[in-house]
C-alpha cells in the first residue's frame, strides 16, 4: 500500500480509507442553492463528476469527436522519451488528479528506459479511490519507486511530502481549461510557489492545454452526434435529484455548447426547455423557458496566451509539443528564479 497523507482535513479526512461510507451531500446541497440563487444560475462543474457522471466522461474520451484525450495521448507516445530527456533525472514526479489513464505511465516508461530514474512519484486528488488505485498501480509497475498518494485538492492548500528533490508537476488532459484565465494563472502562481527546486534545471510543469481552432470542430466536440455529452451534463441534475431530492425534470432541460470569442471557451449550459420550477431542499427556484443552468467552461488557448499566461505566474517555456493540426498542446514549463 501507498502511504495514504491527508493533507486536506474536514471534507476529506474521512474519505481516505477506500471502505468508508459516502460523504454527506452537504457540500453539493450547499453549492446548488447558491448556485440556483444566483440571477445566472450555475452549478460548480467539479459537481459531473459522480461515479456516472465519471464512466460518460471516459466514454466522452472514445468519442470521434472529442479529440483532446486522443491527441494528447498520441502526443505523450511520439514524444515521451525527448519529454524524459528535457525532465531528467531524479525529479520528483507530482501528477495531480488520479485516474489519466496511463498517461503518466509514457513519461515514467522513458524515464526509467533512459535511465533518468525520478526520485520520487507523487499522485494528488480530492477522491481517495481513484486516488488509491492510481497510486497502487504506479507502485505495482514500478516497484522501486517511492510512491505517495496524497488525498487533497490541489487548488487548495496543499502539504506536499517534504523532498529534497527538483520538482516535476504533470497536469495532463487540459483540465486547466476548466478554470478562469484569472484561476489558472493563480493556480500556476501557487504550484510556481510550492514547487521545490534543489538544481539548476529548476522547477518544471508538463500541462496538457487544449487550443484554439475553428468553431464546429470545437463545438462538435462538446455536442457530439451521439448525445453522450449531453447525458454527461444532464447526470448532474439526475445527481442533484438522486442525492439531493431535487425535483429537477430531465426533459425540460436541453444540453447546449457553444463557442465564446472572448477570451476564447467553449461555455456549455442546460437550457430550460419551459418556463418551470424546481424545487431543491424545499426552495422554488424559477427557470423562464430558454433561461440557462451553467455548468462548465473549456476554455481554449493559443500558444503564445498560455506562455504568457505561464509568464505571468513566473515560468517560462521549456517545450511545446503539438500536433500537426495544431489541436492540442503540452507545454513543459519552467519556473522562473
Ligand atoms: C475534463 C475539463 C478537460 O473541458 O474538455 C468534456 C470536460 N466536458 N466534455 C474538457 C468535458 C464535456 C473536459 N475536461
Amino acid at each position: 500500500m501507498p502511504d495514504l497523507i491527508d493533507v486536506l482535513s474536514q471534507d476529506t479526512a474521512l474519505q481516505i480509507r477506500p471502505d468508508h461510507p459516502a460523504p454527506p451531500p452537504a457540500p453539493f446541497l450547499e453549492a446548488l442553492l447558491a448556485g440556483l440563487s444566483r440571477p445566472d444560475k450555475a452549478i460548480p462543474c467539479r459537481f459531473l463528476y459522480d461515479a456516472a457522471g465519471s464512466k460518460l466522461f471516459d466514454a466522452i474520451c472514445e468519442l470521434p469527436e472529442y479529440y483532446p484525450t486522443r491527441t494528447e495521448m498520441a502526443l505523450l507516445r511520439a514524444h515521451a522519451p525527448q519529454m524524459a530527456r528535457r525532465i531528467g533525472a531524479n525529479a520528483r514526479f507530482i501528477e495531480l488528479g488520479a485516474g489519466s489513464g496511463g498517461k503518466a505511465e509514457f513519461l515514467l516508461d522513458a524515464l526509467m528506459a533512459q535511465g533518468l530514474p525520478p526520485a520520487g512519484y507523487v499522485c494528488l486528488d480530492i477522491s481517495p479511490v481513484p486516488l488509491a488505485a492510481t497510486a497502487e498501480a504506479i507502485e505495482q509497475r514500478y516497484p522501486h519507486l517511492a510512491v505517495t498518494a496524497v488525498c487533497g485538492n490541489y487548488l487548495g492548500d496543499v502539504d506536499l511530502p517534504p523532498s529534497t528533490a527538483r520538482d516535476v508537476c504533470f497536469f495532463p488532459g487540459s483540465t486547466i481549461g476548466n478554470f478562469e484565465r484569472h484561476e489558472a494563472r493563480a493556480f500556476l502562481a501557487q504550484w510556481r510557489q510550492r514547487l521545490s527546486h534543489f538544481d539548476e534545471r529548476g522547477a518544471m510543469m508538463l500541462i496538457g492545454v487544449d487550443l484554439k481552432k475553428d468553431v464546429p470542430t470545437l463545438e462538435r466536440a462538446y455536442d457530439d452526434a451521439q448525445g453522450v455529452t449531453a447525458q454527461f451534463s444532464l447526470n448532474v441534475l439526475t445527481r442533484a435529484n438522486r442525492e439531493l431530492g431535487a425535483d429537477f425534470n430531465i426533459d425540460q432541460f436541453r444540453h447546449r455548447a457553444r463557442f465564446v470569442h472572448d477570451p476564447g471557451h467553449i461555455e456549455i449550459s442546460l437550457v430550460s426547455q419551459s418556463d418551470q420550477t424546481v424545487t431543491v431542499d424545499g426552495q422554488r427556484f424559477h427557470f423562464a423557458a430558454g433561461e440557462a443552468l451553467h455548468i462548465e467552461n473549456s476554455h481554449k488557448y493559443s500558444l503564445s496566451e498560455f506562455a504568457a499566461l505561464a509568464a505571468d505566474a513566473g515560468f517560462s517555456v521549456d517545450t511545446v509539443w503539438t500536433d500537426p493540426r495544431r489541436w492540442f498542446s503540452l507545454n513543459l514549463l519552467r519556473a522562473e528564479r
